[in-house]
């Protein structure tokens, strides 16, 4: 070979980057190193896990028969708490507001929800932190959480409430407390839970005047004492065991057991709980409905499903797969007007972008939903707010319903899992539906 002409460059492989160690994983093992404090965030469990995406409908054809959509009634209304409660709540629609509080929301933010919600017939629920006259006073429908902090806890506001929540746990953290960091404890909010002002608050991760269903029941009777019979009693938990946990609840006299699945939203913990502890939405729900019907409670104990609810497919997959309402929390902040783009600007100075802005701990919401800065509050316009919501959910509610007509249904209840199949062989597994295409279901011998 001519020494003067140079062997043409070896072609280089691309820049591989590790599915193990990806760019995130890297970024947060840098992060830790020069922190040495672990992650906190809000929202739910980002990674990808098995969800109602990976059902489907198969609607009516021949062998069933849809109803007329614009002729043809399809009813959404549901009623919660028949079991014990004098007085159960009656809603419009199967989609309720889940429990957020008072310190992790601001004001405005939870007058838009009582808004929204009480336009389209539905309830609102509290939080951590007890009940605000934001809340009572523009939701007609309001659910009062009584939590292991009593952050706020009042009997007085027991008996203004029209259902009571025990929570158990979250999804998101089941097993875990609350987190209210100081940016957020406001002298309001110092005010309602007694804390000093400005100081970090962790809540406990369970209550503390009872350990396992024998004493719920107790409280639970204390708690129909206080309120004379009339208000539906929920347990909520974090979806872990649903199939033992909703058995449990029924034993210890709830009306109504809620289940959140890992995807969840929370308003802050650490990163590591929010991704690594408990199972997703769909994995819960056919455990919680077996526990119901084995005890032959299912539609008498009724059952609300809430973790990464996003639309009316969501919605209508859930209530077929035997839930009788489903909750939302993070899809009614974005309702709302939380990681909007038109606020990018101010997302990028925060190091992050919309779409992904998640620190709500830090009370720094450039949308004035997730923090409790006077400044920064002001930009959130209940009423604008609370008529985003109220659209938001009556377009989930359409999409339940026009579902439920393509399978010939006259009541989004009576969808059942029969209407539907899976995608992926772990989704079959976990919602006891046959594999698309098939009669197969994992675990069940037979099918083709
Ligand atoms: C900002 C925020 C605050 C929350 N605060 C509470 C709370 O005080 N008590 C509670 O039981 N759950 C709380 N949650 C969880 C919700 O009640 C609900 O379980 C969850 O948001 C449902 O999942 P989703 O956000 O994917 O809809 C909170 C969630 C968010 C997003």
């Amino acid at each position: 070979m001519n020494e003067h002409v140079k062997a043409p460059a070896a072609p280089r492989t691309l820049p591989r980057e590790s599915a193990t160690f990806d760019a995130y994983t890297l970024s947060e093992i840098r992060r830790a190193a020069a922190t040495g404090i672990y992650d906190i965030r809000g929202a739910g469990a980002k990674r990808k896990l098995p969800h109602f995406d990976d059902l489907l409908f198969l609607g009516a054809s021949m062998s069933r028969y849809p109803l007329e959509g614009y002729r043809e009634r399809c009813g959404t209304d549901v009623v919660l708490g028949t079991r014990f409660a004098k007085k159960p709540i009656e809603l419009k629609i199967p989609i309720t507001i889940a429990g957020m509080s008072f310190g992790s929301l601001s004001g405005p933010a939870k007058e838009a929800l009582g808004r929204g919600a009480s336009a389209m017939g539905t309830s609102t629920t509290t939080g951590d932190g007890g009940m605000t006259q934001e809340e009572r006073g523009h939701s007609t429908k309001l659910v009062y959480q009584y939590l292991p902090s009593r952050y706020g806890m009042n009997p007085d506001d027991i008996r203004k409430a029209d259902a009571i929540e025990v929570v158990v746990g979250q999804g998101a953290k089941p097993g875990g407390g609350g987190m209210l960091l100081g940016q957020k404890i406001s002298p309001r909010v110092a005010k309602m839970r007694t804390l000093p002002e400005g100081i970090d608050q962790r809540s406990a991760c369970r209550h503390p005047d009872w350990t396992g269903p024998d004493d719920l029941e107790i409280k639970i009777e204390e708690l129909r004492e206080i309120t004379d019979w009339e208000k539906p009693i929920y347990v909520k938990v974090g979806a872990a065991r649903p199939y033992y946990d909703t058995a449990l609840s029924v034993k210890a006299g709830a009306d109504v057991v809620v289940v959140d699945g890992m995807q969840g939203g929370t308003a802050a913990t650490q990163e590591v709980f929010i991704e690594n502890v408990g199972i997703p939405t769909l994995a819960a729900v056919r455990q919680a409905v077996k526990a119901l019907q084995d005890l032959g409670m299912h539609r008498k104990v009724q059952l609300i499903v809430s973790g990464g609810i996003r639309n009316g497919a969501d919605v209508a997959k859930a209530l077929a797969l035997g839930a009788d309402a489903v909750a939302i929390g993070t899809a009614a902040l974005v309702a709302l007007g939380d990681n909007d783009p038109k606020w990018e600007a101010e997302y990028q100075a925060l190091g992050t972008t919309a779409g992904a802005y998640d620190d709500w701990h830090e009370g720094r919401d450039p949308a004035g939903i997730t923090t409790q800065d006077a400044e920064l509050m002001k930009r959130l316009d209940p009423e604008i707010a609370g008529r985003r919501l109220a659209n938001y959910l009556s377009v989930m509610t359409l999409e339940a319903q026009t579902i439920a007509r393509a399978c010939g249904k006259s009541h989004v209840h009576n969808l059942e899992p029969e209407d539907l199949v899976a995608l992926t062989i772990e989704a079959a597994a976990m919602a006891n539906v046959p594999l698309a295409g098939t009669t197969w279901i994992p675990g069940q011998s037979g099918g083709f």
